[in-house]
């Protein structure tokens, strides 16, 4: 008999949008069973979480991501024929284009380079400004560099980072956000659609190796072009997820807040520390709440069955904090990472498994080395911190500081 009539379960997509990261570590705590059973937007679910889990859900054998992203997440996070929804062969083509791109250390330094200068050009500026949201600034800071380093001219910093900004903001709540994030897409869809064309006719020049030009040359398994639309929406896959890195510059200022040592140990230079610092930002924070795939057939997992079609969940955030595989979890503490080295599928705050095989993130290492540069960066920079909504609310996907994290009256040290 079919499991949802054996056992009916209430839609929890409700209490996905009302309870957003504690949703599934909510319900796992409640049940003894090794997964948690659900229905999110009608479909039956199964959720996972732990490093064999990881493992398994990694495994295309088990889990496929073709049919699993609802459209309106397509339509304003991803990008309609993004990467994150292709498997096999076809995936993997795609995936090494961005692997080309984001995992040489040459050009994840360049990246950083581009990033550094525009982020100490705006900090110039700070010292004469009543106050500053760090959020916005990083997320200014951030357009620039990573449009310079892809090749992609720029007109207005302001509207762009605005424009990316909303694609992630908007992706997972229905009403005025979502609608900002899909015209948000639209718009830059559209320029960059135009831009590939250009570059492609000769009206526009792309720097040679820049990722303007990779995107613009690449073939598919099936040795085509991509289609404007679709170089597009991959062109944005990287330059939108450099930019949501402002997510965690405005959490690092305000785990310095809350930890003067670490903020003092930040400043000094010391490259281990800071990557211990990114690290402990990703695992901390709420960012991904979890993944999303298609058992592609009848499966067990522990003993517990899930059957072929249903959605499969990986539960990054509660994974994150699991007190099975992190002392004190909600702890904010670098030090771990200079105690025990991040091991593949523990620390998932960016997907799990094999980043060539699988959809893990090709972006880590990029990640990392921004929050590498900027980290110390702010640690060293003098500010005041006005009193300000410093709420987090985990029920908003995704997560942010409620005021942006405001700081005001900026020294810079000589
Ligand atoms: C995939 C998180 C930064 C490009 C992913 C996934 C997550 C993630 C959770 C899905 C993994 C999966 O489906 O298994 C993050 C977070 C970031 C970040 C929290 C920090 C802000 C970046 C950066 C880039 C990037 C900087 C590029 C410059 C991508 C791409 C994929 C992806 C292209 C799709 C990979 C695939 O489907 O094979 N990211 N990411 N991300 N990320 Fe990131």
């Amino acid at each position: 008999m079919n499991q949802s009539r054996r056992t009916p379960l209430i839609d929890s997509s409700l209490a996905v949008l009302s309870k957003g990261y504690a949703w599934l570590p909510d319900r796992r705590r409640r049940t003894t069973a090794p997964v948690v059973r659900a229905r999110v937007m009608g479909q039956r679910t199964v959720a996972l979480h732990g490093p064999e889990a990881v493992r398994f859900f990694y495994d295309e054998r088990h889990v496929e991501r073709g049919t699993a992203l609802p459209g309106p997440v397509l339509s304003t996070l991803f990008g309609h024929g993004a990467v994150h929804t292709m498997d096999g062969q076809e995936h993997r083509v795609r995936k090494e284009m961005f692997l080309s791109l984001l995992t040489d250390p040459e050009a994840v330094a360049g990246l950083v380079e581009c990033v550094a200068a525009a982020w100490d050009e705006a900090v110039e500026s700070w010292p004469g400004r009543p106050s500053v949201v760090l959020f916005d600034e990083a997320s200014r800071v951030l357009t620039r560099g990573v449009c310079r380093w892809a090749g992609i001219p720029l007109d207005d910093a302001e509207s762009l980072a605005r424009d990316l900004v909303a694609m992630v903001d908007g992706f997972a709540t229905p009403g005025p956000r979502h609608w900002r994030a899909r015209r948000a897409r639209s718009r830059s869809e559209a320029w960059l659609g135009r831009l590939v064309e250009d570059v492609r006719d000769g009206a526009a020049t792309a720097p040679a190796g820049s990722a303007l030009d990779v995107v613009a040359r690449h073939r598919d398994a099936d040795g085509r072009l991509l289609d404007p639309h679709t170089a597009a929406v991959e062109l944005l896959n990287v330059i939108r997820p450099t930019v949501a890195v402002c997510w965690f510059v405005a959490y690092a200022g305000h785990a310095l807040r809350l930890r003067p040592d670490i903020r003092e140990r930040l400043g000094e230079d010391d490259p281990a520390y800071a990557v211990a610092f990114a690290h402990e930002l990703r695992r901390f924070y709420p960012f991904a709440p979890f993944l999303g795939g298609r058992a592609v057939t009848d499966l067990e997992w522990r003993g517990e069955p899930i059957p072929s079609g249903a959605l499969v969940l990986l539960d990054l955030y509660g994974q994150n904090h699991d007190p099975d595989l992190w002392d004190a979890p909600y702890t904010f503490d670098p030090q771990r990472f200079l105690e025990r080295p991040a091991h593949r599928d523990e620390l998932v705050p960016q997907g799990g498994g094999d980043r060539t095989t699988g959809h893990r993130c090709p972006g880590e290492d990029v990640t990392i080395a921004l929050l590498r540069a900027l980290g110390p960066r702010l640690a060293r920079l003098e500010y005041d911190v006005p009193e300000q909504d410093l709420r987090i609310p985990l029920s908003r996907i995704p997560a942010r500081i409620r005021s942006g994290f405001v700081i005001e009256a900026v020294r810079v040290p000589a």
